[in-house]
C-alpha cells in the first residue's frame, strides 16, 4: 500500500542506527517434538524490500518505508551499498526506514559489498537512469547455481547503454540518457524485470517489457514507483508498459508481507501439527501452495488479514509439486515443502525448474533419516516414520530454514551450523518460533 504523502526529508539528527550484530557463525540448537501453537506476525517481504530500497536512487527526495524487515542481514548489506553511493539512511521507529539520495556521490558499487548479496545488482538500472553512468561489481557465483545477469545487461543495452566488463566490474554508460525500448525476455527473471522497470521510469519514451515477471514483489515495486510519479501499466501481467518521466519524487510506502516467510510457517505447522495464527499475511499471494498443503492435510481459514492453519494428528499425504515463476509454486518454498514430504504417507515428487543445483538440502535431510533420491532436476521423496536430530550445515537461505523445520519435528536434538544465511532472510526467527512453543535457542559458534 502506498500513500500519496511525501516522506519527511532527512534531518541532521537522523542517523542510521546499526542493528545488533549477530555472529553468522552462531548455531541453533533445536529439540524436536513440540507442536506449533500460537500467533506469528509475518514480517515485511525481504524480496520486495531490496528492490524498493534501490528505487531511492531514482529521486533526490526521501522515501519512507513502513513494514521494513530492518533486522535482516540483507537489508543491512544493501543500506551499506547505498551509503557508498551517497544515500543517507535512518530508522525512525520500529520497521520504518527512511532513505534519501540527494545526489549520487559515487558511481561504483564495490565488490566487497556486492559479493555479499546478489540483489545489489539492482542499483545498476536506477543509477544509470539518473546519472547516465554506473559501475557495479559482478555478483559472482552463488550456492544455488551460476545465476548470470545477462538479461539485465541485454535489456539495458537495448535501452541504449554501452556495457563494458572490466576486472570483474560492469561499467554501463548512457551519455545521452536511456531510451525506451521493446524488450522481450527470453526467460522470466524477477531481478531483470525490476532493474529494467526502474531504469525505464526515467528513460526517454516508452518501454515495453514482455515475458516480464508477475511476482507480487514486482507489483509492490511498481506501486511505489507510481507513487513516486512514474507511469506504469500492466503490473502483475506478463507485459509491462513504462512511459519515462523527467523526474520522480519521494513517497511513503508500506512493504508487502513476506509470502515466503508465511508459507514457511504454514508448512511448519503442517509438519509438527498444532494451530498457528499467521498475522499480516496475504493468502492470495500463496495460491500455488494452498492446494498442495490442503491435499497433504492442512486446514486453512482466513480471518481478516490473518490466516489460521490447523493440522490434526492424521498422517500427511504425499503430493507432487513443480517450481515455476509466479503464479506457479515458488522455488523459495521448495526446500521447505520437500522437508514436509519426508514424513508423508507414500511418496511425493519435487521438480525444480528455476535454479540448477537447488537440492543442497537433500544430503542433510537424508542424514536426518529422510529417504530422498534426486534425478536431474527432480527428487523422489519416500515418506519415512520419523526424522532424527543430527548436526547439520546450512547452505543457502531456504535450505537453512528447511533444516530448521526438519529439526522441529525430528526425534532428539539438532544443531544447525552457520546460521548466517537465516539471519539474511528470516527476521527474529528464534524469538518467533519460541513464542509458538518450539524448543529452539541460539548458541555460540563451536569451540
Ligand atoms: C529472485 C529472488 C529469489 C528467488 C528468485 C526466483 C530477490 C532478491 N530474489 O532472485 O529469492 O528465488 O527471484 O523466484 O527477489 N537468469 C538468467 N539471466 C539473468 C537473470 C536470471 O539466466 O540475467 C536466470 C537465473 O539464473 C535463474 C532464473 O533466471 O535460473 C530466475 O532468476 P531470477 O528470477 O532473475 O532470480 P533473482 O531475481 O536473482
Amino acid at each position: 500500500m502506498t500513500q500519496a504523502a511525501i516522506a519527511q526529508p532527512l534531518s541532521a539528527e537522523d542517523i542510521f542506527a546499526p542493528q545488533t550484530q549477530k555472529s553468522g557463525m552462531d548455531r541453533l540448537r533445536i529439540v524436536g517434538g513440540q507442536r506449533l501453537n500460537g500467533t506469528i506476525e509475518v514480517s515485511g517481504a525481504k524480496n520486495a524490500a531490496l528492490p524498493l530500497m534501490c528505487a531511492t536512487l531514482l529521486s533526490e527526495d526521501a522515501l519512507q518505508f513502513t513494514n521494513m524487515p530492518t533486522e535482516l542481514g540483507d537489508i543491512r548489506t544493501l543500506v551499506a551499498v547505498l551509503q557508498k553511493l551517497g544515500t543517507r539512511a535512518a530508522y525512525r521507529e520500529d520497521g520504518v526506514l527512511v532513505l534519501q539520495t540527494k545526489e549520487i556521490t559515487s558511481l561504483r558499487a564495490p565488490y566487497d559489498l556486492v559479493r555479499k548479496m546478489r540483489a545489489s545488482v539492482l542499483v545498476l538500472g536506477p543509477m544509470l537512469a539518473r546519472n547516465g553512468e554506473a559501475e557495479v561489481s559482478l555478483p559472482g557465483g552463488c550456492a544455488i547455481g551460476t545465476r548470470p545477469i545477462d538479461l539485465h545487461l541485454d535489456g539495458l543495452k537495448a535501452m541504449g547503454a554501452e556495457i563494458k566488463l572490466n576486472e570483474g566490474y560492469v561499467k554501463a554508460t548512457a551519455k545521452d540518457g536511456l531510451k525506451g525500448a521493446h524488450i522481450t525476455f527470453p526467460k522470466v527473471s524477477v531481478g531483470a524485470t525490476e532493474n529494467l522497470m526502474m531504469a525505464a521510469t526515467l528513460a526517454k519514451g516508452e518501454t515495453i517489457l514482455e515475458n516480464a515477471a508477475m511476482e507480487p514483489e514486482i507489483v509492490d515495486l511498481g506501486d511505489c514507483l507510481i507513487a513516486m510519479g512514474a507511469k506504469i501499466e500492466g503490473l502483475g501481467t506478463a507485459t509491462i508498459k513504462i512511459t519515462g518521466v523527467d523526474k520522480l519524487h519521494g513517497c511513503v510506502h508500506d512493504v508487502i508481507a513476506d509470502r515466503i516467510e508465511a508459507g514457511t510457517w504454514m508448512i511448519g505447522v503442517c509438519l509438527t501439527g498444532g494451530t498457528l495464527r499467521l498475522e499480516k499475511m496475504r493468502l492470495d499471494h500463496l495460491n500455488s501452495l494452498i492446494g498442495p498443503l490442503k491435499e497433504a492435510g492442512l486446514e486453512i481459514e482466513e480471518d481478516g488479514d490473518a490466516v489460521i492453519c490447523h493440522r490434526n494428528g492424521k498422517p500427511l499425504i504425499g503430493t507432487d509439486i513443480m517450481t515455476e515463476p509466479f503464479p506457479g509454486f515458488a522455488t523459495d518454498l521448495q526446500a521447505q515443502f520437500m522437508t514436509m514430504l519426508t514424513l508423508c504417507q507414500g511418496a511425493g515428487m519435487v521438480t525444480e525448474t528455476i535454479f540448477e543445483n537447488r537440492f543442497m538440502h537433500v544430503p542433510e535431510l537424508n542424514r536426518m533419516g529422510a529417504d530422498i533420491r534426486t534425478h536431474g532436476n527432480s527428487a523422489i521423496i519416500r515418506g519415512v516414520e520419523k526424522l532424527t536430530g543430527a548436526e547439520v550445515m546450512a547452505t543457502d537461505l531456504r535450505a537453512s530454514v528447511a533444516l530448521v523445520l526438519a529439526a522441529l519435528v525430528a526425534e532428539g536434538t539438532t544443531i544447525v551450523n552457520r546460521i548466517y544465511h537465516l539471519d539474511r532472510g528470516y527476521e527474529n526467527i528464534v524469538e518467533k518460533l519460541q513464542a509458538v512453543g518450539a524448543n529452539i535457542e541460539r548458541i555460540g559458534p563451536a569451540a
